[in-house]
């Protein structure tokens, strides 16, 4: 979801209204990805780099997301839309925390839609922390270093839980993935739009899905597939 300080000060306005702006185009797309039946979203709110900018603008991105917490918790609930977080959840201030984890233990069941928010999230990182998980098993005896091959890493991969990404967005210009799902994303389609993310309307998202629709995804071999081969169909 790129592009939001940018809409604001091409308005004149201070960075934290084009989040504000942006948090509403976050309410109409989750909704209408809903109504698309698509099964799973994920949506980069806030990366780990992102901790590196200035704090007042830190501190107005976590109130938005704790006053979108508590807003949409009703949309959620009403729509069977179920709440994850990915990412290193613990760096997150307590007033988020506090209406977060409430609201993923509340939507749990619910299978209507994922609706999966990367907060203090970058794609190395959560491939390092499986690493190091995967390191620690093996020394406490637990797993033999030969098991470890792609099915069991991806299995620890906590953003590949609702299924690996068939397409990729990003708005706001920039043609990069800026370590979002790495390990998920190895073969998404990539979309890649003008479009500020406050400015990203329905309409935007049917092009996108509409685009995906047209591609003809091979995953490697010569005839085209739906789906992703899971690592062990190969074997
Ligand atoms: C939103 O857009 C991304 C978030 C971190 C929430 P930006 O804040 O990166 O907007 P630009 O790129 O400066 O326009
Ligand atoms: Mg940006």
């Amino acid at each position: 979801m790129d592009g939001n300080g940018r809409w604001a000060q091409s308005q004149g306005h201070l960075r934290t209204l084009g989040h504000r702006e942006g948090s509403h185009a976050v309410r109409r797309i989750v909704r209408a990805a809903r109504r698309l039946g698509v099964q799973a979203l994920t949506l980069f709110a806030f990366s780990e780099q992102n901790w590196e900018r200035p704090a007042p603008e830190v501190m107005a991105l976590m109130e938005l997301l704790r006053e979108y917490l508590l807003t949409e918790r009703e949309e959620l609930l009403e729509n069977g839309i179920r709440l994850r977080a990915v990412g290193r959840i613990d760096r997150l201030p307590a007033t988020v925390r506090d209406v977060l984890d409430p609201l993923m233990a509340e939507t749990a069941e619910l299978r209507g839609m994922t609706l999966t928010l990367a907060l203090s999230y970058g794609g190395r990182e959560e491939i390092v922390d499986v690493a190091r998980r995967l390191a620690e098993r093996a020394r406490a005896g637990e797993l033999d270093p030969r098991e470890v091959d792609e099915a069991l890493f991806e299995a620890n991969v906590p953003s590949v839980d609702v299924g690996r990404v068939d397409l990729l967005v990003r708005t706001g210009g920039e043609q990069r993935i800026s370590n979002f799902l790495l390990w998920g994303a190895a073969y998404a389609e990539l979309h890649f739009t003008e479009r500020l993310w406050p400015d990203f309307d329905e309409a935007d998202l049917y092009e996108a899905v509409a685009a995906y629709q047209r591609r003809d995804r091979r995953f490697g071999r010569v005839t085209s597939a739906d789906h992703e081969p899971h690592p062990r169909a190969a074997e």
